[in-house]
């Protein structure tokens, strides 16, 4: 079953200055119990894609066009109510700031409670017990983070506190924007075993947004590579990690200590994401790419998709050498 269909999805902020084309014609699908891996250094859009699927955009952005069918209803026409009654229930997001979620006056409990209560106003006192209780328990915290403040939590019991919260309700489909990345590598390897738990035992279907390829290898069936608003590759894992086609999936990988061959040496992406506020000719990584020939300078390349996978970039077969 399709969960979630992006189709030629352009998103903008409107500044004094201009206008940041933060998501260019992007276009991906997700399938009942794929986590998709969303990678793309900082800027590239991760984030103001996840906000625009789950219809909360700051006011100065805007949907420029494309659709997005969430759970088959195009969510850019569906009433605002429909929305409203089925996010944080059928579906939900862990933020990227996350720490700024929570209410600093309020027990962690009484939060949760709180969530639930909006949502499933019908259960038992008992029942929504229970319920806090198994999410403590899926995100490994113990119920005493349940009477806690806020301010009484470490940061990783704060992130997983978010995650509990964000699946309170058995949503079927959970966005975690950078979720274990301000955490340390055993919380952050302990959140990811917990996630993939959910997937097997309760069927979640995922999104997976990070910075760090690594991450995306361990947990994802599929991986989205963004680079400054645009969707360069997507694809299976397998695929993407094993056999990149963009130049910049490869550039990201050989910057990742994970996934060098034997003696090989990690390589940085020199230079820096183009100035989003400006319009540009040609492929938006050509100032990057070490394959870049002139033609890449001039036009920019169409995206090839073939059963599922999709790639942007005219020099494939320089690059799959
Ligand atoms: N509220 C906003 N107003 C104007 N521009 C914004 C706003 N939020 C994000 N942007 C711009 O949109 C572009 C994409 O930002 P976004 O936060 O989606 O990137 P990201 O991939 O999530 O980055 P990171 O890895 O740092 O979280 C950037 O150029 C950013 O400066
Ligand atoms: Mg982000």
């Amino acid at each position: 079953m399709k969960i979630l269909k992006v189709d030629k999805l352009s998103i903008r902020y409107k500044l004094k200055e201009g206008e940041v084309q933060a998501v260019e014609n992007v276009s991906f699908e997700v399938n009942e119990r794929d986590v998709v891996g969303i990678v793309g250094e900082s800027g590239s859009g991760k984030s103001t894609l996840a906000y625009g699927i789950m219809k909360l955009l700051p006011s100065n952005a805007y949907f420029k066009n494309g659709r997005i069918y969430l759970f088959g209803k195009d969510i850019l026409k569906i009433p605002l109510e429909e929305i409203r009654k089925n996010r944080w229930k059928k579906y939900s997001m862990v933020f990227q700031k996350s720490m700024n979620a929570l209410s600093p006056v309020h027990r962690i409990g009484d939060q949760i409670k709180e969530a639930l209560t909006i949502h499933q106003p019908y259960l038992s006192q008992d029942e929504m017990k229970k319920r806090m209780e198994r999410a403590m328990r899926m995100v490994n915290l113990p119920l005493r983070v349940l009477k806690a403040y806020p301010h009484e939590l470490s940061g990783g019991m704060m992130q997983r506190t978010m995650i509990a919260l964000s699946l309170i309700n058995d949503p079927k489909f959970v966005i975690f924007d950078e979720a274990t990345t301000a955490l340390d590598v055993v919380t952050q390897g302990q959140i990811l075993d917990e996630v993939k738990k959910l997937v097997e035992n309760l069927g979640l279907t995922a999104i997976f947004i990070t910075h760090d390829i690594g991450v995306i290898a361990e947990i994802c069936n599929k991986v989205a590579v963004m680079y400054a608003g645009k969707l360069m590759e997507f694809g299976s894992l397998k695929e993407v990690i094993y056999h990149p086609l963009h130049p910049y999936t490869k550039a990201l990988l050989k910057s990742h200590p994970d996934f060098l061959k034997p003696g090989e040496e990690i390589k940085g992406i020199r230079g820096a994401l183009p100035d989003p506020l400006k319009s540009f000719r040609g492929c938006v990584f050509a100032p990057r790419c070490e394959f870049a020939s002139e033609m890449c300078f001039e036009r920019e390349p169409e995206e090839i998709s073939v059963e599922g996978r999709k790639v942007s970039c005219f020099n494939l077969s320089e690059v799959s050498k």
